[in-house]
């Protein structure tokens, strides 16, 4: 499905973001692995997480949607050998924590995915889990999906420093260390996404976390994990389009409530609020460890900047947007240290740097970043290539609304990867100028 969008477009309005992707994808799982019935309220019916769900069903899970809730009869661990393969769909989330759970069992499975999943390197988790007694066999390539996995009820603990902050390397190890013999503790510098921990803490398990030196640590003892009822806040990462929607278009203003705000992910707000952004947080509260609350944003004169490395793994989904909004600031933008992107749903370094080159935007690759030079002036209607990666068709999108003329942006229906309503949102809190 191609796309248009008539530009020079602006917002005045609320938006009803879908829910968190990150919390969804956990809160089946967790409920899958506790003792009882786990109650999900505004799970996030994407893509991505409709995948989780499928692979949980294979697994023998009991996952009911009852009155716009899903109910999740948890195993207590036992899950049951699947009788297909597991597909992953485009899902690196699923895959990456699916490989630390099913280490934990003691039959034969087979994940595998989507072209673009199928690119994505797995050596990462699979690495650290054969160190704590689980077996893996790469069928097609060595270190990609298809990939073959056996548990065991006896894992060892680990030790484990993490070469790359990664949430779903941290994810994958913490679920496993529920069930290995002993004490395990994992490390990474700085600290990604911490759902898994919070959800976990929450349903009983035994994890303790902090933050020493820019040293993030989890310890983890063998749990039992208990059932939970969770209401899922507003995706951040989805809120984030939106948000640069209002900065860069005249006379726009936008309000996003019951968003998660947890600091691991606010990275987009504070890299654009450095950037000169009118951004404002209100009734923040804590939901079970997490908080959530009202983000308030109005257009903005922006300026360009060097984005600090530490910030990079609050903001690794959001760089494709971030450079959208940095291609309308005075003067430079550099985003480095990034080399992530490139091990993304596409090499995300290459495709938004094509993205905004198609708006005529003055822009570059480095090796591990992208570097943009504002250039308002100059950025025009254009085709533009999704590279079938959610982020960069909703980031085109953002852009098309912004610049004069009809833009057209190709593959557009992977939007539902994360945002399923994304273009029914868009068209009705817009209008033309
Ligand atoms: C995710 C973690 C991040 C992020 C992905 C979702 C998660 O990946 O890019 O979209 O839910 O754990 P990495 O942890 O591999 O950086």
């Amino acid at each position: 499905m191609n796309v248009k969008i008539d530009g020079r477009r602006k917002i005045n309005s609320n938006v009803a973001v879908p829910s968190d992707k990150s919390i969804s994808h956990r809160s089946i799982m967790i409920g899958s692995l506790a003792k009882g019935v786990t109650e999900i309220e505004n799970f996030l019916f994407s893509d991505d997480c409709l995948a989780t769900i499928n692979c949980f069903k294979n697994l023998g899970t009991d996952i009911e949607i009852r009155n716009d809730k899903i109910i999740v009869k948890g195993n207590d661990f036992n899950l049951f050998a699947p009788k297909q393969i597991l597909d992953c769909q485009n899902s690196g989330t699923t895959t990456r924590l699916l490989l630390g759970i099913l280490s934990t069992q003691e039959f034969e499975s087979i994940l595998t995915g989507d072209s673009s999943l199928k690119k994505r390197p797995m050596k990462r988790v699979t690495l650290p889990l054969s160190q704590m007694g689980a077996e893996f066999e790469f069928l097609e390539k060595e270190d990609f999906l298809p990939i073959k996995v056996k548990g065991s009820k006896k894992l060892k603990p680990i030790e484990y420093t993490l070469p790359i902050p990664s949430a779903q390397v941290k994810s994958a190890l913490i679920f496993a260390s529920l069930r290995a013999e002993g004490k395990s503790v994992i490390k990474e510098s700085p600290k990604s996404r911490d759902h898994t921990e919070l959800m976990l803490k929450h349903a009983g398990a035994n994890i303790k976390s902090w933050e020493e030196d820019g040293v993030y640590t989890v310890e983890i003892l063998p749990s039992q994990v208990s059932s939970i009822k969770i209401k899922i806040p507003s995706d951040i990462s989805s809120a984030a389009f939106f948000i640069v929607l209002a900065l860069i278009c005249e006379g726009s203003s936008v309000v996003i409530e019951n968003c998660i705000l947890n600091p691991t992910r606010t990275g987009i707000i504070d890299v654009l609020k450095q950037m000169g952004a009118d951004i404002r947080i209100e009734d923040v509260e804590n939901r079970n460890g997490e908080l959530v609350g009202k983000i308030i944003a109005r257009s903005s004169n922006l300026k360009g900047i060097k984005v600090d490395k530490n910030d990079i793994p609050r903001i690794i989904d959001e760089i494709p947007i971030l450079a959208v909004a940095a291609a309308f600031a005075e003067g430079k933008t550099t985003i480095d240290n990034a080399s992530e992107l490139r091990v993304k749903e596409s090499d995300r370094i290459k495709t938004t740097v094509q993205m905004l080159k198609s708006f005529g935007a003055d822009c570059y690759e480095l090796e591990d970043g992208l570097e943009i030079i504002g250039s308002r002036e100059k950025l025009k209607s254009a085709v533009v290539n999704s590279y079938k990666d959610h982020r960069i068709a909703m980031a085109a999108s953002i852009m098309a609304c912004a610049v004069e003329g009809e833009s057209t942006i190709l593959d557009a229906e992977c939007a539902s990867i994360s945002f399923p309503n994304f273009y029914d949102i868009l068209f009705s809190s817009t209008k033309k100028i």
